[in-house]
């Protein structure tokens, strides 16, 4: 990853979304139906190795199946991580451009509702980022808000930018380049789908195409790594 994409330590970016935190789990039903989606696809196995980046209140670590034992939450808010539940997953302080993991140790890594909040030269780092922590083979999963088709969906959106300017919630735009970040890392997609129930999104997962692996970084891995995974098919369930 260049150089101009290395993060500071999580903690030295504003945290406009730790003073969101309390009140973040009321919109949490908001998101069930995309998260639920996601998960359903990407069907993470017990012995699974699986990272949840941007974890915010803990929706995703809480509806992984218990049996997937190996979760651990990444969050750069503290604030986010005071006031969530992570069904007693393991939780690390870090950013999503600077994962705390080691290169190719990671089954499934999940974004959901964090790629839109990033500015452009964030959010290709931190699909790179996903992209060289998982093993060949293994699963990005991500969620985003599509783009609004009608009057109503468009007014939501607007709102909620115009909420994210005023709290320093970050860009806040439907990420358009998503695409292309995809396959400037490597990862091939398997399965789209929008959902519409609560907030308009799109969940996208993909695969790290088998291969080399990338130069290692610098980050080196605070959870020990599981032992030897199975792969799991995308698109099952
Ligand atoms: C919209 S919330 C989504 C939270 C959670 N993933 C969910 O689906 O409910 C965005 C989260 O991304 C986190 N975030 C913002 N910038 C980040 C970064 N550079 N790296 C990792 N997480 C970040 C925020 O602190 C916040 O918790």
């Amino acid at each position: 990853m260049p150089a101009a994409h290395r993060a500071p330590d999580a903690g030295a970016r504003p945290d406009g979304w730790g003073a969101l935190a309390p009140v973040y789990r009321w919109q949490e039903p908001l998101q069930r139906r995309s998260v639920t989606t996601l998960l359903r696809v990407l069907a993470p196995l017990p012995g699974e190795r699986v990272l949840d980046v941007g974890a915010g209140t803990g929706l995703v670590c809480r509806s992984v199946p218990d049996e997937v034992r190996a979760v651990a939450a990444v969050e750069p808010s503290a604030g986010m991580l005071a006031a969530a539940d992570l069904a007693g997953r393991a939780a690390v302080r870090a950013d999503a451009v600077r994962l705390p993991v080691a290169d190719g140790s990671v089954d499934v890594v999940v974004a959901s509702w964090l790629l839109h909040v990033l500015d452009a030269g964030d959010r290709a780092a931190a699909v790179a980022e996903a992209a060289g922590v998982l093993r060949p083979g293994g699963r990005l999963g991500v969620v985003v808000p599509a783009v609004p088709r009608t009057t109503g969906q468009r007014l939501v959106r607007g709102a909620a930018r115009r909420l994210a300017d005023r709290r320093g919630l970050g860009a806040f735009r439907v990420p358009v380049d998503l695409p292309g970040l995809l396959t400037d890392a490597g990862l091939q997609v398997r399965h789209h789908a929008r959902t519409g129930r609560g907030y308009l999104a799109d969940v996208v997962v993909c695969t790290r195409a088998p291969g080399p692996r990338r130069p290692p970084a610098v980050a080196v891995s605070p959870v020990s790594p599981v032992g030897p995974a199975a792969p799991a098919p995308v698109g099952r369930a």
